[in-house]
């Protein structure tokens, strides 16, 4: 399937059209952002590794029974997709305490959620991406009452798939986010799943595997990446 045009461009992916109207190109770069995209720097391969690894866990997800976006992967860095109307809302749990909970509430990092927390957060880099809740959604119309609870339906499901395969892994699923959108009417599960949105500790030595290297500028991001690709026998070369 080939690239038509660009449709749009975000902090680490490229969307492109193709010739059929319902399919899309994502393309991973080495691009990586925080602070709402104030901050980017390319890594080697990173597009390569979170690529091969949203294939892998977009396809254990398919597996257990959540409608993903995934068509097949078409290069290292490219794979073709359905073509969502995205919600511009993010749906995060979070299993343990981190980011933005414990500067919030000022609980201490690592504390153990029981049962994992559900959040929400508008998708506006210029708002700074708030947090947001349910009644919101629909005052504002960014998704129906049905869809929305499809989509907390959907990330807790994934989130008991995940938890589990990283556990065998020897991770520590912290928490992540996921985003939804609409294909012929049906929610389904879009964007990418891959340790740029989500926190993944080592369960030995608690070490944070994930962009959090990036964030709090510990170094060996990618070096971190590849080890939890391997830990899940995704084959990267
Ligand atoms: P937070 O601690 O910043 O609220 O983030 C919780 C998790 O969700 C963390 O794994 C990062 C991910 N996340 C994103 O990837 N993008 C976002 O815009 C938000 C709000 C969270």
């Amino acid at each position: 399937m080939q690239k038509v045009a660009e449709l749009y461009r975000g902090k680490a992916k490229t969307v492109y059209t193709t010739e059929d109207p319902d399919l899309l190109v994502l393309e991973f770069r080495n691009d990586t952002s925080a602070l709402d995209g104030e901050r980017i720097e390319q890594f080697d391969r990173k597009g390569m590794v979170n690529n091969k690894f949203n294939y892998f866990i977009m396809s254990k997800l398919e597996e257990a029974g959540i409608p993903t976006q995934m068509v097949r992967l078409l290069s290292d860095t490219e794979v073709l997709v359905k073509k969502l109307e995205m919600v511009p809302v993010e749906c995060v749990i979070r299993n343990r305490a981190a980011g933005s909970l414990v500067r919030r509430l000022g609980v201490k990092e690592g504390m153990e959620l029981s049962p994992p927390l559900f959040d929400l957060f508008l998708k506006n880099d210029a708002m700074h991406d708030p947090m947001i809740n349910e009644s919101y959604c629909t005052t504002f119309g960014w998704v129906n009452e049905s869809n929305l609870a499809r989509m907390k339906e959907l990330t807790y499901k994934a989130n008991d798939v995940l938890k589990k395969l990283f556990d065998d892994a020897g991770l520590i699923l912290v928490d992540f986010k996921l985003e939804f959108g609409l294909f012929k009417g049906e929610i389904v599960l879009g964007d990418e799943f891959s340790p740029d949105g989500s926190r993944l500790w080592d369960k030995t030595t608690l070490n944070k595997m994930d962009k959090d290297r990036f964030r709090q500028s510990l170094g060996g991001l990618i070096e971190a990446y590849e080890e939890v690709a391997h830990r899940l026998g995704i084959n990267l070369d």
